[in-house]
């Protein structure tokens, strides 16, 4: 694709549009939240609240409804809400760890709420009468352990044994990702789908095993700060605030419609490196100390060495470009997680 139809380098324009975000008071979602509000956009977020946090959003805004419920129990009622012009489905256990505590709930709330959604979303209409953009956030995980570097969106992928949960999480966003492009197929809905890669800021927690809101908290405390395995697995940390920015983009641009689309950085870092570069700017004093993987995990777990996306697709459609750099995130994250203000709209 060489002709991009919507260009984000730029600010982007207001306008006045109801969007549904599902999973809007999560980390992600209450990012997108904050820039649709900002654009003049009126959101309605259905959101269960079980990893999500209502003081993730702004007390109170004359354009933001907050429904807490399951969204399956809350589509019935959703006709009654819009008509929605744009639908973002980012309602997910997320993480591999939650996944492991529960892969019941876990594949359940991943495989059937969209099922669920994307047929709401097929079902539905405009304002303007037209069928309803709808982003599905994915994740690099569903290239699952795949040796390639970097992941491509057409790339096969390859998962291990179904004995072992972690790789539930994968598959069950590759099951979405079957559903949205096969909604897209069979009913016309213009879907994207958007394979997050790692996604750190401000608001992230590090309960469910996130790895950078782990490492600032031990930094910011003085505690240890945690290395699984032997640190040299590498990763690729895109800002938040700069992913939010890529998702209306996607869906107000035609060319996006039916595909999948890796999103986040390509920069690649070690996990001891990021240790290392939250120590430093952090000041802090915490010393670095690897934990075998066998003592970190109860069940026999195994890593990626790399997750890093191709991310030619992205650019050659919307000009997606990250802006803000990782020590300015650490930078954030701390702020947040020591002080009290709500990180608001900074994007
Ligand atoms: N953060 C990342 O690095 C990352 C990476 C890959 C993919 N993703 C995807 O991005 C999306 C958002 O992730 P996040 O990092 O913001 O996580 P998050 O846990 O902060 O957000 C998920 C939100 O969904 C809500 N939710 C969960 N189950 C629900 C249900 N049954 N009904 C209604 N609401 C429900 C939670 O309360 C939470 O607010 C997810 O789909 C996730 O799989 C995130």
């Amino acid at each position: 694709m060489n002709a991009p139809t919507n260009r984000i380098a730029g600010d982007a324009p207001p306008r006045h549009r109801h969007a549904l975000v599902t999973g809007g008071a999560g980390f992600i979602g209450s990012h997108l939240t904050d820039l649709l509000l900002a654009r003049g956009d009126r959101v309605t977020i259905v959101d269960n609240l079980s990893t999500g946090r209502a003081d993730n959003l702004p007390p109170s805004h004359p354009s933001l409804r907050l429904i807490d419920a399951e969204l399956s129990e809350a589509i019935p009622s959703l006709a009654g809400e819009g008509p929605f012009d744009e639908v973002y489905h980012l309602a997910a256990a997320v993480g591999v760890q939650l996944v492991m505590d529960d892969p019941i709930r876990a594949v359940q709330t991943n495989v059937v709420q969209t099922l669920d959604l994307l047929r709401f979303a097929a079902s539905s209409e405009t304002g303007g009468g037209t069928p309803v953009p709808t982003l599905l956030a994915s994740s690099s995980e569903v290239y699952g352990k795949g040796s390639r570097s970097p992941f491509s969106e057409d790339d096969d992928v390859v998962y291990g044994p179904t004995g072992i949960a972690r790789w539930s999480y994968g598959c069950s966003k590759a099951i979405d990702e079957f559903l949205a492009l096969a909604y897209h197929r069979q009913h016309g809905l213009p879907v994207v789908v958007a394979r997050f890669f790692n996604t750190v800021g401000p608001r992230q927690v590090g309960s469910y095993g996130m790895v950078l809101p782990r490492f600032v908290q031990a930094a910011v405390r003085g505690e240890p700060i945690r290395v699984f395995g032997d640190g040299t697995q590498t990763r690729c940390f895109c800002d938040v605030r700069d992913v939010v920015r890529a998702l209306p983009a996607m869906l107000e641009t035609p060319a996006c419609h039916g595909r999948v689309f890796n999103l986040g950085s390509d920069r690649e870092i070690s996990i001891r490196e990021l240790a290392e570069s939250v120590v430093r700017v952090l000041g802090s004093t915490s010393p670095i100390v690897l934990v075998p993987y066998a003592e970190a995990y109860p069940e026999g777990f195994e890593d990626l060495e790399r997750r890093r996306p191709d991310l030619r697709r992205i650019r050659d459609a919307i000009g997606f470009e990250p802006r803000i750099g990782l020590e300015q995130t650490i930078r954030d994250v701390a702020e947040a997680i020591s002080g009290t203000r709500r990180e608001g709209a900074r994007a």
